[in-house]
């Protein structure tokens, strides 16, 4: 089982779309099966796959409290939800919680450092990191850094991925090359181009290859899948 925990203590960065359609794209190419866990209590990623939290009949907390009767919520044949739980908010930190059948899961983190997202890293194979190509953005990077340090998580762990990326703009390509020279491989090569079909997609309670499978967003988010499922084998290599 892969594990991705999509992090970035910055808000409207691009994780929910991230790990919807990250999520969507796994299932599609690999056929296997992807857990999508929305531990945000905003419960967007609930939302954005058509989905209300209110009414559904577990969440989160039945998951964290190994309820024996725990299923997630299935979308279709690969790709099932543990839905975001709005109140109250998570208390502990996370001991054993990835115990779901599955071959991948992706969650969903609020935009917040908490100790759940802390013991989260320490069970995750891979931080995924969406950002946006500002250079305030970098700052929150190395800060999240210095926080990994101290909680022993190794940043080999951590990949950053530019979201809403418009090469016109000579600032995101300016932040592309700094972060690159700064961050080394830690910056996966690839971007998420800003699609406004990104932004339509949750309004309609679908990931981006059913929506618009021919726009730039899901020819980004496709790309990024190869680079997932390339790091898998990476991973698998050095044991
Ligand atoms: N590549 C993109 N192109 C255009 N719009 C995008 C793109 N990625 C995300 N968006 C839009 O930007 C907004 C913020 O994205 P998203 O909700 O994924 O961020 P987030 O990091 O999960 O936010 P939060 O911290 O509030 O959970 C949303 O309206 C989303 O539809
Ligand atoms: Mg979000």
């Amino acid at each position: 089982m892969m594990k991705i925990l999509i992090f970035n203590q910055k808000g409207g960065v691009g994780k929910t779309t991230t790990a919807l359609n990250l999520g969507a794209g796994l299932a599609k190419a690999s056929g296997k099966t992807v857990t999508l866990v929305d531990l945000d209590p905003q419960t967007h990623l609930t939302a954005a796959m058509g989905l209300r939290a209110e009414t559904l009949p577990w969440n989160v907390s039945h998951w964290l409290a190994d309820n024996q009767k725990f299923q997630p919520e299935i979308i279709s044949a690969q790709l099932q939800l543990i839905a975001g739980d709005c109140n109250p908010p998570l208390q502990r930190p996370l001991n054993t919680p990835l115990k779901t059948q599955t071959d991948y899961v992706i969650i969903d983190a609020p935009p917040m450092w908490t100790p759940e997202v802390a013991s989260l890293m320490q069970l995750c194979d891979w931080v995924l990191t969406p950002m946006e190509p500002e250079f305030l953005s970098m700052q929150g990077i190395s800060r999240l850094m210095q926080r990994m340090e101290i909680e022993n998580i190794p940043w080999s762990r951590l990949r950053l991925l530019l979201c809403r990326y418009d090469d016109r703009l000579v600032v995101h390509r300016e932040v592309r090359a700094r972060l690159t020279e700064r961050f080394g491989q830690n910056l996966l090569a690839e971007v998420i181009r800003n699609n406004v079909r990104l932004a339509e997609s949750p309004g309609y309670g679908q990931n981006i290859f059913d929506y618009a499978p021919t726009s730039a967003g899901a020819e980004d988010y496709a790309t990024l899948v190869k680079t997932i499922l390339a790091l898998e084998n990476y991973s698998m290599e050095r044991g």
